[in-house]
């Protein structure tokens, strides 16, 4: 008999969770104005609002811990962390910082201004939100086949050539700081983007003396699938594939809490010394001295050895192996998602599962509480509430993808816990039908709204 998979590692310390009743939780979600970010964590039975910061780390990098350098300058872990982050990516240059959106803060505070155009695929909220902030726009260039959920293509998070190369031909060169390609696409459903997608991006920004940024957040995730589904990189190494892929760009920003596996963390690095020596004056002010930027060097050295750990194939395989088999449920119960499974979470298309909610009401949110609802599960809407509304015209941006994320922490949960999170779904698709109404947006903040938006249900 062929052995069946299993983990290659077993577990060292545990975590106990609670079960609650439905009406506990009807009280819990109304208490927390419908909004899953402002529920304690405790009245969560499987949390997948992200998978960013919530991972375990391995036994290796406890042991990291009790040897950081905590010097205010010139840390060992700071060096340690610049070694490996040098042997992994190939920049010369590395400023670190307290998280991902850190990151962009220094990097797009020395390089973006006012009525700058930043083109991309499907930037991140907080990417969105700090060009926004310095009043330039972020034109999403993604291909169109991302949007079609239904649709199994390889890597359905690409950036559209075209598209990019339109908004080249149509903006000045001096008014487009950067072009920022995000791998994985985590907006378009956690989708890769190929290694030929990459370069071609990267050759037509450099012929028109545009510079490239990855935002690299799952970039481990991106090499892992390059790996899987691109032809000829099937015998190539994780770590040989990152590096061919930061070839292709001019600079980085990390948030270290996905693929870095750790708590907290991210970083910028890069080849340009100019860029360099400005958004280090940013990370003196906004961050720390650059030899720490917001972080303890516990945490730098705990990074170094995530990050080359996390770049090995066996890891990335349990992880990838766990979200298909998610999707595999899901495909059994009939729930509509973001084909093919994404890297570090199932996207499920709200639109097609609760069809007679206007989309007025917030489809993907009302999904979300749902699931919340009939399992203590917590997901995150990826939809219209995250959109914002249009910095000019302030209307509401109704997404044409009303997603529920579920996000899936590496190395936290068992199949097992996939299996309830299937058949609650499963639930709820038995009652969708019925589902006619949502909800309404009470109180809300100018930008990133998503995280302390209140709101309340729309009655029938
Ligand atoms: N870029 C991408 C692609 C991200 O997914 C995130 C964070 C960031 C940048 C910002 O990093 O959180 O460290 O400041 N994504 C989290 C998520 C929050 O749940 O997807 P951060």
């Amino acid at each position: 008999m062929k052995l069946p998979y299993a983990e290659p590692y077993r577990i060292k310390a545990v975590e106990a969770i609670k079960p609650s009743t439905r009406r506990q939780r009807e009280k819990w979600i109304k208490e927390a104005h419908y909004n899953l970010f402002n529920l304690a964590s405790e009245h969560v039975f499987i949390d997948l609002l992200t998978d960013s910061g919530t991972g375990s780390m391995t036994d290796n990098q406890w042991a990291a811990i009790m040897t950081g350098d905590e010097s205010y300058a010139g840390a060992k872990s700071y060096y340690a962390l610049k070694e490996t982050i040098q042997k992994i990516f190939g920049f010369e240059y590395f400023i670190p910082t307290h998280q991902g959106r850190a990151a962009e803060n220094v990097l797009f505070s020395a390089l973006v201004k006012e009525g700058d155009i930043v083109p991309g695929n499907s930037h991140f909220d907080t990417t969105k939100g700090h060009i926004e902030s310095r009043k330039a726009t972020a034109i999403d260039c993604t291909i169109d086949a991302a949007k079609d959920t239904q649709l199994e293509i390889p890597f359905k998070g690409e950036v559209d050539v075209e598209k990019l190369r339109a908004v080249f031909e149509r903006y000045p060169k001096e008014r487009i700081p950067f072009c920022v390609l995000t791998i994985t696409n985590n907006s378009a459903g956690g989708q890769p983007v190929s290694m030929k997608n990459i370069r071609e991006t990267s050759e037509l920004c450099h012929s028109y003396g545009i510079p490239l940024l990855l935002d690299s957040a799952r970039f481990a995730e991106n090499a892992y699938f390059i790996k899987k589904r691109e032809a000829g990189y099937g015998s190539k190494t994780i770590k040989q594939i990152t590096r061919e892929m930061y070839s292709y760009a001019d600079m980085m920003t990390m948030s270290a809490k996905k693929d870095g596996i750790v708590n907290m963390g991210g970083f910028i690095a890069l080849n340009s010394k100019e860029v360099f020596e400005v958004a280090k004056r940013f990370c003196i002010s906004y961050e720390g001295f650059i030899t720490y930027g917001g972080m303890a060097g516990r945490d730098m050295n705990a990074l170094a050895v995530g990050l080359d750990e996390n770049t090995e194939f066996e890891p990335l395989d349990a992880r990838m192996r766990q979200v298909a088999y998610l999707g595999k449920l899901l495909d059994r119960y009939g729930v509509p998602y973001q084909r093919p499974a994404g890297g570090h979470a199932i996207f499920i298309d709200a639109k097609k599962c609760l069809p007679n909610v206007p989309k007025e009401h917030f489809a993907a949110q009302t999904l979300a509480i749902e699931l919340y609802l009939e399992a203590g599960i917590r997901g995150c809407e990826i939809g219209s509430i995250l959109a914002d509304r249009d910095p000019v015209t302030r209307e509401n941006r109704y997404s044409d993808l009303e997603l529920l994320r579920l996000a899936i922490p590496r190395r936290v949960y068992t199949d097992n816990h996939m299996a309830v999170i299937a058949a609650a779904m499963k639930n709820v698709m038995a009652r969708a039908k019925n589902i006619t109404t949502g909800y309404r947006i009470v109180e809300e903040a100018p930008i990133l709204r998503h995280f302390t938006v209140k709101l309340e249900k729309i009655e029938e």
